[in-house]
């Protein structure tokens, strides 16, 4: 395979704009290259310089496209694709009347696949180049989905969802199958090609105490996987979580007493959090995946970014499909900004940037391999234009910076401002 050769603006991070001022956390080069080669990020540098040393490239030119890492999305439900914008429903209404029936006919194989290749081709085209996915409870709808993912080259993270009470008939799996089918799955899948396995809890209103004792016990075989479940999404889940585990510390112990916390713990939503669960989190480095789209829609709560990022909590960004409103990262990077906003705490674009690509892959420990661009990374690219639509382009031919210029963008964009999306090195279908 020749190498291949992109030119644009190129934007990157050699630091964690939390962690030291958001500007000189990145680095942009206006006449910038990336070049490819088997899958990877070969070199980053000046045009001119990658041109002149890389003759035999196949160029592509952006103009002045922006180039940055594609989008990682920390948390989705890929089987809700087909409900997502479902109206007027708090969380477990919610979950009871669009969500279950649309989960239970993920039995059918057929079916799985369809909507596993319907969602993939619809995330790439808004720059989504990795996901850490729900499934449904059926162990088809996981192999739908890592091979709809297999054949497009693409990193993604799934698990078959647990749930063995308060779900209907046709929806339970016990605590024993639960453990078999993720073992069997787990084995099956986790580290073929790109793919990871991540045992999945839906949350524990909808596992029972032996169901959470056994993929603790599972999590213990297997460390190295992710663990993902939800936790503190909305107060009256939460007064529900109370009365199902009377004797738990507070909604967080309902996983840690099973052996269901700990590093490589995701945590969607985490809105509502008791100051012994912050500091837990905290303390084991678990990852609290905010889904800023979902909370504003579901009705759930605003996201305390400052305060957790303040305390260096592991945060990652997530559509929450279909909970979340959109599939569009760029519409969760708004939302982000604006709940944030409501908290007094306005988010640089670099910030917002870091979050969706280099702060999700870390949350996802992933952070060597996608999120940024540099040389020995995995080639998942994403190209902006910034001036995707009349709107944004009166509004960002006014900008005396790059920031200025993306702001816009981040705030009004969609898939129309996505140029194309690379993914493992090649041009996702959904660009060609
Ligand atoms: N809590 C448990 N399951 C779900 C789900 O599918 N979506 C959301 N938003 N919250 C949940
Ligand atoms: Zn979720």
């Amino acid at each position: 395979m020749p190498n291949t050769l992109l030119l644009g603006q190129t934007l990157s991070f050699d630091d964690k704009p939390f962690a030291v001022p958001p500007e000189a956390a990145a680095r942009h080069e206006s006449k910038g290259a990336v070049l490819l080669r088997d899958g990877k990020i070969a070199a980053v540098d000046t045009a001119d310089r990658l041109r002149t040393a890389h003759p035999s490239a196949v160029i592509k030119d952006y103009g002045d496209g922006l180039i940055i890492a594609g989008f990682v999305d920390a948390h989705v439900h890929y089987p809700q694709t087909g409900i997502i914008a479902s109206w007027g429903k708090r969380l477990i209404d919610w979950l009871n009347t669009y969500t279950f029936p649309e989960e239970m006919r993920f039995g059918d194989a057929a079916y799985a696949s369809e909507i596993a290749e319907t969602y993939l081709d619809l995330t790439a085209r808004h720059g989504v180049t990795t996901m850490a996915s729900y499934c449904t409870i059926h162990p088809e709808s996981v192999d739908a989905f890592f091979t709809a993912a297999q054949s497009r080259g693409q990193r993604v993270i799934a698990g078959k969802t647990c749930m063995d009470r308060n779900a209907p008939d046709g929806l339970r799996d016990t605590p024993q199958s639960a453990y078999d089918d993720s073992k069997a799955l787990l084995e099956k899948w986790h580290g073929v090609a790109r793919l990871s396995y991540a045992i999945t809890p839906r949350f524990s209103p909808t596992s029972t105490p032996e169901q959470l004792d056994a993929l603790g016990q599972l999590w213990a075989e297997h460390p190295d996987c992710l663990m993902q479940t939800h936790l503190s999404e909305q107060t009256d889940e939460i007064a529900w979580v109370r009365d199902l585990f009377p004797d738990a510390r507070d909604y967080l112990d309902t996983y840690e007493r099973f052996g269901l916390l700990g590093e490589k713990g995701l945590f969607g939503h985490a809105i509502h959090l008791e100051p012994r669960e912050r500091a837990r989190l905290r303390e084991v480095g678990a990852g609290l995946i905010h889904c800023p789209t979902s909370n504003k829609f579901i009705g759930s709560g605003l996201f305390d970014m400052g305060g957790l990022m303040a305390e260096g909590q592991r945060v990652g960004l997530a559509s929450d499909t279909g909970g979340g409103s959109s599939f569009s990262i760029l519409r969760t990077m708004a939302a982000t900004y604006e709940v944030a906003q409501l908290r007094h705490n306005p988010l640089h674009a670099a910030q917002l940037i870091w979050l969706a690509t280099a702060g999700s892959a870390r949350a996802l420990h992933m952070e060597d391999r996608i999120g940024n661009l540099a040389p020995g990374m995995e080639a998942d690219l994403v190209v902006l234009d910034l001036a995707s639509t009349p709107d944004i382009a009166q509004r960002s031919k006014r900008a005396n910076s790059l920031w200025q210029a993306l702001f816009p963008t981040i705030m009004m964009g969609d898939d129309r401002a996505i140029t194309a999306t690379w993914i493992n090195g090649q041009l996702s279908s959904s660009f060609c």
